[in-house]
């Protein structure tokens, strides 16, 4: 046996422990018709295995108990009731995931769900399909290695060029997500290489294996597929939509798939887009191309989850007219009202590619009647890629409770709810859902699920949040830490709250400024500072920086009108300097670095404060986990200190790099005489 193969997995938000209030009771489960569900199968053995541990007991018949878990068929079509009565706490859910999903609601509320003041609470998930995209791979890919963007060691699903044998990993982490509620997962990466192409057709039966697992969590498997499959794959001569041939391939390619996974979710399909096969290639627009994957799908009750990270990456860098954040919008909002019922628009949150800060996407605002969901980045790709301490609940939370739609009334979490925006018909009753939300993956085999243990509250948070987008991110982050680590010393509750709270702020302040974006090395993978590494190249992420300013000019007045693609009050509020926040400020406006901002400090200063400031925060993190030696388990406290150390060395570069190039460019001291190289 290999070292890999005897370290046990880690728990993550699941220890036995955080069962205790739960398995100390006595628990009646009343499945009703859903009995025979495979859900209804891990109900009752989460609640078998929570007893066991802890003293309580199963009750299958109408013995006295402390805590029942019912079904009810006038119970909410989603989610689940809590109510105590008589002493006796209850859950009803009209089917076995609804049963499922309270009764890790009971395990996180611990002791607090059995308390006699434990009001009512009806528990209604907002968006109807809450995603998590992996972006693995079967080969390991000579660039990106086996995970793209992944920094948590190879993948759990895959191994020597094949679905792993032993899906154990998939097992364990199918249970994770089903906690927190996910329901869907797509399993292939969004850029579909020849051999992972392969998992529609030849593949099917592994694909079924995963399947299988992912369903008794209440978690429905999709496919990442190549719009090119009936050439690749089928052997036609072209993929154009138009094409009898292509469509009667994709209706049989469906076909086969559902007559192997009944319950499979459908499609995730990146087309034309950074060298993926498309539409275009056949004077097709969008619309036509992921009809033409809808169809095939709709008798099966499929959805098709079509990318909108559309842009030219073949930019010249010299041509100033083209703004890659005005792709997306100047792609799809023509397109709104064109897409079929079953097919889901997915929008990166911001307009350029998961920044630390961007805008939210005006996309979200411009098409009233195309089903949309949001799309988050988990892994870490570039928020300090699991090395760096990063939470992000508080990002996501401001995205998912920005108010972006009709005169600013309009959150971007009732817009991945589905709600009917203004001039769309409503939904008919009994239609497949509307909306969604999904993120990129961050987990790998790695022991610890991330590789930086504490980048499991990413997950867990971004669960939390697409279930209840209204969540405080902070109070998550404390039902994280509690769940992680319980019964853990205070020190370590307060520790871990202290370098996770506004982690997110502190990654911004020492990387790149006043949501300018990139600066990061394209000679590692994204990682790491390097100021002008994306300057000149094809990527269309630029930051302008000469000796007089910084910033891109995206007003309608005199720069790229990318403001123009808001609704009012935002394409007014970022496209005048006096209005404009100052953490957007360089995404909007190019600003001379004298230009004082709002928090009174001209830009050159904040530049050259804040980094230094933002090292200075990390760097009393090592001293604060270092305390906490012999209170957490000690592989645990070892991987997060090594991970502290390479983050402060990390922090240090970008600030040395981010001040001393500004002042290079420049010739304005800092005012503070802090050293400068
Ligand atoms: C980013 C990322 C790519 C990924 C792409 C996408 O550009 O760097 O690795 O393929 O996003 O979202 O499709």
């Amino acid at each position: 046996m290999s070292t890999a193969d005897t370290i046990p997995v880690h728990p993550a938000w699941l220890p036995d422990a955080a069962f205790a209030p739960l398995g100390s009771r006595r628990v009646r489960v009343a499945l009703g018709p859903d009995a025979a569900d495979p859900v209804a199968a891990t109900v009752l053995d989460e609640v078998r295995r929570a007893t066991a541990a802890h003293g309580g007991a199963l009750v299958t018949d109408d013995g006295p108990s402390d805590v029942v878990l019912r079904w009810e068929p006038d119970a909410p079509a989603a989610g689940f009731t809590t109510t105590r009565t008589g002493g006796v706490t209850s859950v009803v859910a009209r089917d076995a995931v609804g049963l499922l999903h309270g009764l890790h609601a009971l395990v996180r509320a611990g002791e607090a769900a059995f308390g006699a003041d434990h009001p009512t609470v009806v528990d209604t998930p907002v968006a109807p399909v809450r995603m998590l995209d992996h972006w693995d791979n079967i080969d390991v890919h000579p660039v990106m290695g086996q995970v793209e963007r992944g920094y948590a060691g190879g993948s759990i699903f895959y191994a020597d060029g094949r679905v792993r044998d032993d899906l154990s990993r998939v097992a364990a982490y199918a249970r994770l997500l089903g906690s927190i509620g996910i329901n869907a997962v797509a399993i292939n990466n969004v850029n579909v290489h020849r051999t992972e192409a392969r998992l529609l057709t030849d593949g099917l039966s592994d694909v079924a294996r995963v399947a299988d697992l992912f369903r008794p969590h209440g978690v429905r498997t999709y496919l990442s597929v190549s719009f090119a499959s009936p050439v690749v794959l089928g052997g036609l001569p072209t993929s154009d939509p138009a094409d009898p041939d292509v469509q009667a391939w994709w209706a049989a390619a469906a076909d086969r798939v559902y007559a192997t996974i009944p319950d499979f979710g459908g499609f995730v399909v990146k087309a034309d887009s950074e060298g993926q096969p498309g539409p275009f290639a056949y004077g097709r627009d969008h619309a036509d191309g992921a009809n033409l994957l809808a169809r095939a799908v709709a008798p099966h009750g499929g959805t098709v989850f079509w990318r909108a990270f559309v842009y030219n990456h073949e930019q010249d860098w010299r041509d100033r007219r083209t703004d890659r954040a005005r792709a997306a919008y100047d792609h799809f909002a023509p397109l709104d009202g064109r897409f079929d019922d079953n097919v889901v628009l997915q929008v990166k949150y911001g307009p350029m590619d998961f920044q630390t800060r961007e805008p939210v996407s005006p996309v979200l605002a411009a098409m009233p009647r195309t089903r949309l969901a949001v799309e988050l980045q988990v892994t870490q790709e570039y928020t300090g890629q699991q090395q760096h301490v990063c939470y992000l609940g508080p990002l996501w939370s401001q995205v998912l409770t920005f108010p972006l739609a009709d005169g600013a009334t309009r959150d971007v979490a009732s817009i991945v709810a589905g709600v009917p925006g203004p001039g769309a018909d409503a939904p008919p009753s009994g239609s497949t859902p509307t909306g969604g939300i999904t993120a990129v993956s961050n987990v790998g085999d790695d022991e610890f699920w991330t590789g930086h243990p504490l980048a499991q509250a990413n997950l867990y948070a971004y669960g939390r949040l697409a279930w209840d987008p209204q969540a405080d991110p902070v109070a998550l982050l404390d039902e994280w830490i509690g769940l992680t680590f319980p019964g853990a010393d205070r020190r370590v509750r307060d520790t871990l709250h202290t370098l996770m709270d506004g982690s997110w702020l502190t990654y911004e302040a020492y990387t790149a400024p006043l949501g300018v974006g990139f600066m990061v090395d394209p000679g590692r993978q994204h990682y790491g500072p390097n100021v002008d590494g994306y300057e000149y190249s094809k990527w269309g992420t630029y930051h302008f920086a000469d000796r007089d300013g910084v910033g891109v000019d995206r007003t309608v007045a005199t720069g790229t009108g990318y403001t123009g693609q808001y609704p009012s009050p935002w394409r007014e509020t970022y496209e005048d300097l006096a209005t404009c926040p100052d953490e957007l400020l360089l995404f909007f406006h190019h600003v001379p670095y004298g230009h004082v901002l709002h928090s009174g400090r001209t830009v050159i200063q904040h530049v050259y404060d804040s980094r230094a400031d933002a090292v200075d925060v990390v760097t009393a993190w090592v001293d604060a986990w270092s305390a906490l030696r012999g209170l957490v388990d000690d592989r645990l406290h070892a991987r997060v200190a090594e991970r502290l150390a390479e983050q402060v060395r990390s922090a240090t570069e970008w600030r040395d790099q981010v001040r001393t190039y500004f002042f290079r460019k420049s010739g304005v001291p800092d005012t503070t005489g802090r050293p400068i190289h």
